[in-house]
């Protein structure tokens, strides 16, 4: 196989791992999450879950990645070729989320020209379902396209193509050395904007207030589990396929704690420019603040909007920069989760890069069109739903189980800490083997659980069947079958030690 491309420096693999994880998932998720599952009663669990399966999660794939100088596919199949298909369903899920994350990006940027004018006019709620999504009656109603959205989609396709077809020193590494700063900066002004509001210190007392009566609620903790792995890009692939891509003399532990703290206190920094601004708005209308949010996907497309609207001054500046800062964090993931993919088809069938990623983007051009007809929120909804709980904690509680029992936690430890300014201990070793896996297990359980008393989000059985599990079997059926398909690169013959320090 030709030799693998490389980040060019430390830093711009960092803003890449950083800009991965950094996305929709820290605004616009992260918030709904936060409001749906009671304010502070679901930071704890969402911090625990960091530090339980996010950061030991983060370092055993950073670790194999680097080990390996393979993605998940080359990983799962170097340590046991009948294990080849566990490695392809990280990276078709990576390739399922970013199929509807393009549509959300979309979604963003054609928000960032309704924000110049107010084009969202006085009913935001109605303005976002009717005009914009054009929403039909349900699931099986597409009745064509949402042109708005769809022209926004083929606009985001083209610039995660254009980057992600440049490689990734010279695409994805240049393009997160501008996204990131600019992304930090208009955040830092969007926070300052919202604290300084009156009324926004109720939305942020909600924000970090807990609510120990929610903290017993299972879901809760199923839900910040589910959140953690979103929002790290763990158990994706991308983060396998990213640590592949370092020098050999690379740190990989501080690399690993800079990339989930600077994720995790970006989602909670942010938190307080976003609540703030809820708050503000409360007041302004006189009203509690729980009667102020929409619920969940349409917080960034309905509240936020009305919220602007409200603000004394700068409306259509302030707009303008809470999209653009939407759709700066967006697309540094949605290409690093166009990467994850290529870097499994590239190693597997020594395929030209140009190739794999022209593939990948046309493929998931196609997919994603369906999330533009008008039952398009309700098919991404439940995708999503499916995706990125059921095969995330899957895909976590065996990369645990088999890279802590059956390859053995302390041979990466041993890996890695040589390599690393400062030493992991054996509490990883713990929290891989047996607290993560335990804890992901027990979210699974609470998880099928509660899908099977409750249909997931009221829709019809015919939709959840179809799409939800039906998106999840697709996954498994087309990672077994990429799985049986002859390797065309020497990748596999490669031993470990050979690409060891
Ligand atoms: N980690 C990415 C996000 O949070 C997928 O949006």
């Amino acid at each position: 196989m030709a030799n693998k491309d490389q980040w060019g420096s430390r830093i711009g693999f960092i803003l890449a791992c950083i800009g991965s994880a950094v996305g929709l998932g820290n605004i616009w998720r992260f918030s709904y999450m936060t409001y749906e599952n009671g304010g502070g009663a679901f930071l704890i669990p969402y911090f625990v879950a960091l530090l339980t399966a996010g950061i030991p999660i983060m370092l055993l794939e950073f670790g194999v990645g680097h080990k390996f100088q393979a993605s998940s596919v080359g990983v799962f199949a170097k340590l046991n070729k009948k294990w080849e298909a566990l490695g392809w369903w990280p990276q078709l899920a990576s390739f399922g989320l970013m199929s509807y994350y393009v549509v959300i990006l979309a979604w963003a940027l054609s928000y960032v020209g309704y924000a110049f004018t107010g084009g969202w006019g006085a009913d935001p709620n109605a303005f976002f379902f009717g005009n914009y999504l054009q929403l039909s009656s349900g699931f099986w109603d597409l009745q064509g396209f949402s042109m708005p959205v769809l022209i926004s989609f083929v606009l985001i396709w083209a610039i995660n193509y254009i980057i992600t077809v440049q490689g990734v020193s010279a695409g994805i590494e240049k393009a997160c050395k501008v996204f990131m700063p600019l992304l930090f900066a208009l955040s830092i002004v969007i926070v300052i904007r919202g604290i300084t509001l009156p009324g926004a210190w109720e939305g942020i007392n909600w924000y970090l207030e807990p609510n120990f009566s929610k903290i017993a609620n299972a879901q809760v903790w199923v839900a910040a589990y589910g959140q953690i792995f979103f929002t790290l890009s763990v158990a994706f692939g991308v983060m396998i396929a990213y640590a592949s891509y370092l020098p050999r003399k690379s740190d990989i532990v501080n690399n690993a704690f800079i990339t989930c703290l600077a994720n995790c206190g970006y989602s909670f920094f942010m938190g307080f420019g976003t609540f703030g601004i809820l708050g503000y708005m409360a007041k302004t209308q006189g009203v509690a603040f729980q009667d102020v949010v929409s619920a969940s996907i349409g917080l960034a497309f309905i509240t936020f909007p009305k919220a602007i609207d409200l603000l004394p001054a700068a409306n259509a500046l302030f707009g303008v920069m809470f999209f653009v800062a939407l759709v700066v964090a967006g697309l540094s993931s949605s290409i690093s989760l166009v990467e994850a993919f290529v870097s499994g088809i590239v190693e597997k069938f020594d395929m030209p890069r140009k190739k794999a990623v022209n593939i990948v983007s046309a493929v998931g051009f196609l997919v994603g069109l369906l999330y533009t007809t008008k039952a398009g929120l309700f098919i991404f909804d439940t995708v999503d739903h499916y995706v990125s709980n059921y095969i995330i904690i899957i895909v976590g509680l065996y990369e645990c189980i088999i890279i802590g029992w059956v390859y053995g936690a302390e041979k990466i430890r041993n890996y890695v800490n040589p390599l690393s300014d400062f030493a992991i201990g054996k509490w990883w070793d713990l929290c891989i083997k047996v607290i993560t896996p335990v804890l992901l297990g027990v979210s699974f359980v609470q998880l099928v659980y509660t899908d099977i008393v409750n249909p997931y989000g009221g829709y019809p059985w015919s939709g959840i069947i179809a799409l939800g599990w039906g998106a999840v079997a697709a996954v498994i059926i087309a990672g077994i079958v990429l799985a049986s398909k002859p390797w065309k690169s020497d990748v596999l013959s490669r031993p470990v030690e050979e690409v060891q320090e």
